[in-house]
C-alpha cells in the first residue's frame, strides 16, 4: 500500500494581479491535506479510481477526459511506465471550491502515488509541472502558484515570466504567525472570477494595469514585513491587498463581513484569499488572539474556521 498527500493553501498577497505576471506570495497549509492511496489489484486488472467523498468510481478507459484520468495518463507518459495494476482511492479534508487549492493538492498527491508506485521519486518541479498541466486544460490561464506552493509545500515568492519559467523563491518568515482561516460556506469555481477580471482587464486595461501594480506593491511590503517579523506591518499590506481586491471586483457581501469582524476582534490585518466571490478569507492573529477571531468569524457566519500556525524559516529552508 502508497499512500501520499499534499496540503492545502493561501495566498498572502497578490492572487489575480498574478495572472497578469504580477508577484503573488502563498503559503502551504500543512494540517489539512488531499490524499491518494494506491493498492495492488489483480495482474491485468489495469488502473482504477475511487472516490468515496463523491461516491465515484471509474477506470480511466470508461472516461478517459476525467481530469484524473488525464492526469494519470500524462503522468505515466512521463514516467515511462506501463498503466499499473492499481486501485487510486483518492480523499481530501480540503473543501473543493473555496481557494484552498483541492484540485492541485488531489493532483499533486495522485502523481505521486503513481511515482511511487512505479518506483520513482519527482522532484517538486517535475509534479508541479504536471499539474500545472492539468490544470491548465480545465481552467484556462491558471499562474501556476496553486500546483507550486503545494508541490513544493513551503512559502513561495511567485511570479510568471512567460515564455519563461516562473520566477519561484522561496520566502523568509522571520517570526511565527498565526493565520485564522474563515471559510464563507459559499462554493465559487476559480475560473468564474478568473474570467471576469479578464473581461473587466480587455474592457479597460490601463484601469487594470494600475490596479495589478499597486497589488504589487503591497506584495513587496508582505515580504519585507514576514521578514522582519512586523506583524503591523504585513497586517497593513493585507487589508490594503483587500481594498484592491474588492475594486478589482473579487470580494462579496460574505467575504466582507468575516473580514470586518476579524478586524473588530483585533486582527492586523485581514483579506480574501484564492479566486474570491465566496471560499475563503484569512485573517493575522496577535500573539494569543487567534481564538477571539476564530469565535468572531464564527459569529459573523462563517461556515468553518481553521486556525494555521506558520513556522519561522529562513527563504531556502
Ligand atoms: O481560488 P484558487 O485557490 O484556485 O486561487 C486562484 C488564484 C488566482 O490568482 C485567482 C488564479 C491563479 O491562477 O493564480
Amino acid at each position: 500500500m502508497i499512500k501520499t498527500s499534499a496540503p492545502a493553501k493561501i495566498i498572502l498577497c497578490g492572487e489575480h494581479a498574478v495572472v497578469y505576471c504580477r508577484p503573488a506570495i502563498a503559503l502551504p497549509l500543512g494540517d489539512v491535506r488531499a490524499y491518494a492511496e494506491a493498492s495492488s489489484s489483480a495482474q491485468g486488472s489495469g488502473l482504477r479510481f475511487a472516490a468515496p467523498d463523491l461516491g465515484e468510481s471509474w477506470a480511466p478507459a470508461d472516461d478517459p477526459q476525467h481530469p484524473m484520468s488525464e492526469l494519470a495518463a500524462a503522468t505515466l507518459a512521463s514516467l515511462g511506465a506501463p498503466e499499473p495494476d492499481l486501485t487510486i482511492t483518492l480523499r481530501s479534508d480540503i473543501p473543493i471550491a473555496s481557494g484552498m487549492g483541492s484540485g492541485a493538492a488531489i493532483g499533486v498527491a495522485l502523481v505521486r502515488a503513481l511515482a511511487a508506485a512505479a518506483g520513482r521519486e519527482l522532484a517538486p518541479a517535475e509534479v508541479s509541472a504536471l499539474v500545472y498541466a492539468s490544470e491548465a486544460r480545465y481552467h484556462g490561464t491558471p499562474s501556476g502558484i496553486d500546483n507550486t506552493v503545494i508541490a513544493y509545500e513551503r512559502a513561495v515568492w511567485f511570479q510568471r515570466r512567460p515564455p519563461e519559467r516562473p520566477r519561484i523563491e522561496g520566502v523568509a518568515i522571520g517570526a511565527p504567525l498565526t493565520l485564522v482561516v474563515g471559510d464563507t460556506g459559499v462554493r465559487s469555481a476559480t475560473h468564474l472570477p478568473v474570467g471576469a477580471v479578464r473581461a473587466r482587464w480587455q474592457a479597460d486595461p490601463a484601469a487594470y494595469e494600475a490596479l495589478f501594480d499597486a497589488v504589487a506593491e503591497q506584495v513587496l511590503r508582505v515580504r519585507d514585513a514576514l521578514a522582519a517579523g512586523d506583524l503591523a506591518g504585513l497586517g497593513a499590506a493585507m487589508d490594503a491587498n483587500q481594498v484592491l481586491l474588492a475594486q478589482i471586483g473579487v470580494s462579496s457581501p460574505e467575504l466582507e463581513r468575516l473580514v470586518g469582524a476579524a478586524r473588530a476582534a483585533g486582527a492586523p490585518g485581514a483579506k480574501l484569499s484564492g479566486a474570491g466571490w465566496g471560499g475563503v478569507m484569512i485573517a493575522l492573529a496577535p500573539p494569543g488572539g487567534h481564538t477571539a477571531i476564530a469565535d468572531a468569524l464564527r459569529d459573523a457566519g462563517a461556515a468553518r474556521v481553521r486556525v494555521a500556525s506558520v513556522a519561522a524559516q529562513s527563504p531556502d529552508r
